[in-house]
């Protein structure tokens, strides 16, 4: 704790406010701002939350500018070469890496938990097969939170583990399900033995000989891993802001995939495909679009570049681009996402030169890459984000316990400036 302080003077009444600094340990130090309605009658005002930290959390540091990811002080490419991504949940829930009896019993909760039930299936044979899949796994999520409703039990640690757990193991065998289902193919049944990666190769795979499985199964895992968190991002925030009002987390989780859905967040990986699809059946070049881009008139936007957080490449970006091209480099000229790919790296090229792009600092981020392994491996695009919240539900549940366990943990309620009407006498219609 600092004894450090900020004196905000009120220039028309010469009162002053002094203002805590709470020290970071590692990033921007932040001015605890609660007394300044109190003392000058000031609230503060930012939209899009560009300076605001909303919380404080030990889960995970990101460092925009030098392009650092850190899930519990471990950076992510150490993470990515040495770990997975059951051990990477772990860690996030627990703030340690696991030794051998802690990973055993984690795993065995986890896989026994694979059970979900098989109403669910009915849940998702209600929607057309060209639904999107967010919206599928949000009804799914909802479901289980009536299913869940009755000993919901919030402030009890016992029943946040068993939560926890559930939704963990949950939602990655609903994900192949909904697979199943949009590729009208029987839906498979998860087996307790393979991991949360293998078991999702397994179930949306069942035909792909075994060796494609396994590389299959590492790139997921690997997705998985780097998916699984990022501090306090639109989706985590909502979760957080849900979960406030001490609801069932089923339904918190089922706010924050709504959130992620968004092309602005998670729904970029699959927005990246279409781009890159559109592109390729164009008569208009990779530079056309690029201007495109670029030109303030136009909402067109270049998808999977740009971040709130990243002046500098996203880490994961580096990590999944390496996959990305290691798939690259086995396609043959025949493959029909060969031609998408070249244009990927197109566009990639064109971004990190053109200074549009170079003084903006917008680099590829997490997305741009991701749905270009995850169109290799076969995944059909409208599961992108599935994926993606597959994976985010660690963080999401990392994050929510955290919120609970807090000694701050209260319902979250924003301000606003409000620039409406002032008091207005109500006339009847006839005088209108
Ligand atoms: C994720 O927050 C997280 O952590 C998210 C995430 C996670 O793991 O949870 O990392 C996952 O959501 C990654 C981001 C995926 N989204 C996309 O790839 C969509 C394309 N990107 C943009 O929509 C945008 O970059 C955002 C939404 C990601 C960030 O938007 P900001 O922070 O509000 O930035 P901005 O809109 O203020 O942009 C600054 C400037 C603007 O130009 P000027 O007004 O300065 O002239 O950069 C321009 C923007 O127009 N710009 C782009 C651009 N992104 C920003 N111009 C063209 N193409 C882009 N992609």
């Amino acid at each position: 704790m600092t004894n450090k302080k900020i004196t905000i003077k009120d220039g028309q009444s010469n009162n002053e406010a002094e203002l805590p600094v709470l020290e970071s340990i590692l990033g921007p130090d932040v001015v605890d701002i609660r007394a300044l309605e109190k003392d000058l009658g000031y609230l503060s005002h930012d939209p899009g939350f560009m300076a605001t930290s909303s919380c404080e959390s030990k889960i995970t540091f990101i460092d925009g500018n030098e392009g650092k990811l850190w899930y519990r002080g471990y950076p992510i490419e150490e993470l990515a070469e040495k770990s997975n991504f059951i051990e990477t949940a772990y860690l996030l829930l627990n703030d340690k890496l696991p030794n051998n009896n802690e990973l055993e019993l984690f795993s065995k909760n986890i896989s026994s938990s694979y059970n979900v039930d098989p109403a669910i299936k009915n849940i998702i044979e209600v929607f057309d097969k060209s639904s999107h899949p967010m919206a599928i796994m949000t009804a799914c999520l909802s479901y289980l939170s009536a299913k869940y409703h009755d000993n919901i039990d919030i402030q009890n640690k016992d029943y946040r583990y068993k939560s926890t757990i559930n939704l963990i193991s949950s939602v990655p065998v609903i994900s192949a399900w909904i697979l199943n289902y949009i590729l009208s193919e029987q839906f498979q049944e998860p087996s307790e033995k393979r991991s949360i990666a293998e078991n999702f190769i397994n179930m949306a795979f069942p035909k792909l000989d075994p060796d494609q499985k396994n590389l299959s199964s590492k790139a997921m895992d690997i997705i998985f891993l780097l998916h699984a968190d990022h501090e306090q991002n639109a989706s985590t925030s909502t979760v957080r802001l849900s979960g406030s009002s001490e609801t069932s987390p089923y339904a918190a989780i089922a706010a924050g995939i709504s959130t992620l859905w968004g092309p602005t967040h998670g729904g970029a990986n699959e927005a990246v495909i279409n781009m890159l699809e559109e592109i390729k059946n164009s008569d208009k070049d990779v530079e056309h679009y690029i201007n495109m881009a670029k030109d303030k008139e136009n909402t067109f936007r270049l998808m999977g570049f740009g971040h709130r957080i990243y002046k500098n490449y996203d880490p994961r970006a580096k990590i999944i681009q390496k996959i990305a091209h290691e798939y690259l480099s086995q396609l043959d000229n025949t493959n029909p996402n060969k031609p998408l790919f070249d244009i990927a790296m197109k566009l990639e090229k064109f971004a990190l030169e053109d200074d549009y792009f170079v003084s903006r600092k917008l680099y590829p981020n997490v997305d741009f890459y991701s749905g270009i392994v995850l169109k290799a491996i076969g995944i059909p695009q409208s599961m992108y984000t599935v994926i993606f919240a597959l994976a985010r539900t660690v963080g999401w549940v990392a994050h929510w316990n955290e919120m609970i366990e807090d000694k701050n943990f209260r319902i979250g309620r924003p301000r606003q400036l409000y620039t409406g009407k002032n008091k207005t006498s109500y006339r009847d219609i006839k005088d209108r």
